[in-house]
């Protein structure tokens, strides 16, 4: 079976780009953007800084690399940076942020993703001999391994606040920062007004096939420009990619709603499955995540079980099995989804 035949639940990355983005690639006028001389490439980098509320932005291939370049930009080699334990950059980055920046990460435990700003407060350390230096403040939002839950402005102001206030710079992992935006109903600079700089994601549920933006003042995307240079970033025609970036920004935003309203209704259903453990108050965005501690099985054989009559889902530990809703998926998905879970849980139930 192809994954087109799956109800395929495991990412948001897995969407395809949409008629009209495959039509705006094929028309879209291209440069060498190494030059700066894309036109494309200009026009999104200018539409999202826009969006952002921020000066300047910058291209780059993925959510990764805009987090590693950001991490360089705002820091000098054998810096702290402060994150949130369970944050992507910590656990699936593959460790870049000290295999290539070069920094101390010192990871921060949250309830459900939101760093607590006492809790940075405390682990701002004074200036010693034998400290490192604490250089930046970072947080994930939606944050992804707390299930898609979303750190509000008015904690970005606190955690801002204690940041700038030991002068730390403030980063925002925002890959789905739209999606943030999208569950409170507010334009997305609430958000951001309150950090340095971020990145966000064109490639999750915004439908793209490739692309991120790192996003910020001038001086730091002027030094992002630089490093994703060293990474190897630099690309040449990216207008195809800017081209999908453009139409996502002005077409795919305020759809991430349906998928938020897909995701709790799988949720609601899956509340009422005996065995199964669910958090509702996590699921605030397009993510569920279920504990299927209570069923005595490894989460490998939970999903396999579930790729038998269809549905794919992410393992993630820790008897965890994560949903992820998107565009593709429809109600009647979802709905297919929920009794094959149903269907799983009374097997292995009764084994
Ligand atoms: C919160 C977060 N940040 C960064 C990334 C990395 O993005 P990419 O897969 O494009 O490298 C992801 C990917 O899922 C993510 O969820």
């Amino acid at each position: 079976m192809s994954n087109r035949e799956f109800v395929d639940l495991r990412s948001d990355t897995v969407t395809l780009p949409t008629e009209e983005m495959l039509e705006a690639i094929r028309h879209a006028k291209l440069g060498d953007d190494v030059y700066g001389e894309d036109p494309t490439v200009n026009e999104l980098e200018a539409l999202a800084a826009e969006r952002m509320g921020k000066e300047a932005a910058v291209l780059v291939p993925s959510g990764t690399m805009a987090n590693l370049v950001s991490l360089m930009s705002n820091t000098k080699r054998g810096d702290l940076v402060i994150l949130e334990s369970e944050a992507h950059m910590y656990w699936y980055e593959v460790g870049g942020i000290s295999a290539v920046a070069g920094l101390l990460p010192w990871p921060v435990k949250s309830k459900f993703g939101a760093l607590n700003p006492a809790d940075v407060e405390t682990v701002i350390r004074p200036k010693n001999v034998h400290f490192p230096e604490p250089a930046l403040v970072c947080v994930e939002n939606t944050h992804n391994r707390h299930g898609g839950t979303v750190v509000s402005p008015q904690q970005l102001r606190e955690i801002g606040e204690v940041a700038g206030s030991h002068g730390l710079r403030f980063y925002m992992d925002g890959a789905r920062i739209f999606n943030a935006a999208v569950s409170l109903g507010v334009d997305v600079k609430e958000f951001t007004k309150h950090v340095d700089n971020l990145m966000f994601c064109l490639s999750k549920g915004l439908s793209c096939p490739v692309g991120s933006l790192v996003v910020g003042s001038c001086d730091f995307v002027e030094r992002a420009r630089k490093n994703r240079k060293v990474l190897g970033g630099g690309m040449r025609q990216a207008g195809i990619i800017a081209a999908a970036g453009i139409v996502a920004l002005e077409t795919m935003v305020d759809r991430l709603a349906d998928d938020h309203c897909n995701a709790r209704f799988l949720a609601e259903g899956c509340a009422k499955i005996d065995g199964l453990g669910i958090d509702l108050a996590r699921v605030q965005t397009d993510m569920v995540i279920l504990d299927i501690l209570g069923l005595g099985v490894e989460d490998a054989m939970f999903t396999s079980a579930l790729k038998a009559k269809g549905v794919l889902a992410g393992a993630i530990g820790k008897g965890k099995v994560r949903f992820v809703t998107h565009r593709g998926i429809e109600r009647k998905h979802v709905k297919h989804a929920l009794r094959a879970i149903e269907e799983v849980v009374s097997e292995l139930s009764s084994r």
